[in-house]
């Protein structure tokens, strides 16, 4: 398409693929043409078998234990407020915790008397993993990591984490929504017992489509109040049966028909293509910011992904994104309450964040620096 702005915020919501938007326009053409459910019906093979099963092979699951949402942060209320903790239960969480799961964890807390801590850093900013493993304990019942922020591209070492944490009796949940699509995700080399994602970010999918992974083990100990239609019937006037124990289980039964078949059509693309190669121009993105005076990156940890946030002391982020709109370049304005913990720490109220994936190029990094050059010398 002509005059396409160069898309710098794929932790927002990746550039939607042509197959995407076509398979989505076609099933809504086709519940138009010939009503929704049936439309559903048709594509019963897709949104209810291909789909899982190439999800299940994206995060190296199997197939019973992945299950679909429209948003991640429905994936993990779906699953963490019926772990039923106590008051003798501790739950970890890192500075780089997302604050919707965090919103969550202290409404739990406030309910059930659990208690949150929160694992320290080394002064980088990486994750002290020496803390972890000397203050690991039976009474710890959950671990929450997240695989890479929304604010900053840190990327966790979630695989030794999962090393550290195997013997002991936590439940370990990585939040992957910024990681799968990105870099190379894989729940048994992770260990995890629950993982969470979005599917509109770097995996190209739709808005509205998200998923987890939820292994059988923390499936038997959820105390689950509530299953939809599609797994669960009435057989008595006074009780039910769930004929359906996969991670489906968790899921309710309405959903976009044309949501899930984009997903499945993004999904497909991914396996296809080979996704994981944008080295060269987030090395081109740091380079140039590291270069721009007077820009202040937030970039904590020593392995870093494709997203970089950065501040500038004279010119508000809010400002920096609009003027980069200007230019035809999407970044996007972050605000430090979203990764709160470490945001806070760090003093950032908002920042700039800049993200790319392997359809972005050198050259458009160029274009990005050169705007952003000019854009500070005209407000400095
Ligand atoms: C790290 C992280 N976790 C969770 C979420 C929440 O995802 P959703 O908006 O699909 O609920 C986001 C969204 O940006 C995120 O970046």
């Amino acid at each position: 398409m002509a005059g396409r702005p160069i898309h710098l915020n794929t932790a927002g919501a990746g550039r939607v693929p042509e197959d995407v938007r076509r398979t989505m326009a076609d099933v809504l053409d086709r519940e138009a043409a010939t009503g929704c459910y049936e439309t559903e019906g048709h594509l019963d093979g897709i949104v209810n078998d291909e789909m899982y099963r190439r999800l299940a092979r994206v995060l190296g699951a199997p197939v019973g234990d992945v299950a679909v949402f429209d948003s991640a942060t429905r994936a993990w209320c779906s699953v963490i407020p019926r772990l039923g903790l106590g008051p003798g239960d501790r739950v970890w969480v890192t500075p780089y915790e997302y604050a919707g799961n965090l919103i969550l964890l202290f409404n739990l807390r406030d309910r059930t008397g659990c208690r949150i801590e929160v694992v320290p850093t080394l002064p980088g900013g990486d994750l002290d993993l020496e803390w972890m493993a000397a203050h690991i304990a039976d009474d710890v019942a959950l671990v929450s990591v997240t695989h890479i922020p929304s604010g900053c591209g840190i990327v966790n070492p979630v695989e030794e984490i999962g090393r550290l944490l195997a013997p002991y009796r936590c439940f370990y949940a990585v939040d992957a929504c910024q990681s799968v699509g990105q870099i190379p995700v894989d729940v048994r080399r992770i260990g995890c017992q629950l993982l969470t994602g979005a599917g509109r970010k770097f995996l190209r999918g739709p808005r509205g489509t998200a998923f987890a992974y939820v292994a059988p083990e923390l499936r038997a100990a959820l105390a689950t109040d509530f299953h939809d239609l599609h797994v669960a019937r009435i057989d008595s006037a006074t009780g039910y049966r769930v004929h359906d124990g996969s991670a489906r289980s968790l899921e309710l039964a309405e959903r976009s028909t044309a949501a899930m078949a984009g997903f499945n059509t993004a999904l497909t693309l991914f396996e296809e293509g080979t996704p994981f190669d944008n080295k060269e121009v987030f090395e081109a993105l740091r380079a140039t910011l590291e270069g721009v005076p007077d820009v202040d990156l937030i970039a904590p940890g020593t392995q870093q992904s494709g997203i970089l946030s950065f501040r500038h002391p004279a010119v508000p982020a809010g400002t920096i994104v609009a003027r980069l709109a200007e230019q035809h370049v999407n970044a996007w304005k972050i605000v430090g309450h979203h990764t709160p913990l470490y945001m806070t720490e760090r003093g950032v109220d908002t920042a700039v964040r800049v993200s790319t994936h392997y359809y972005n190029t050198v050259g458009e990094i160029d274009r990005f620096g050169g705007a952003l050059r000019e854009i500070l010398r005209e407000h400095a």
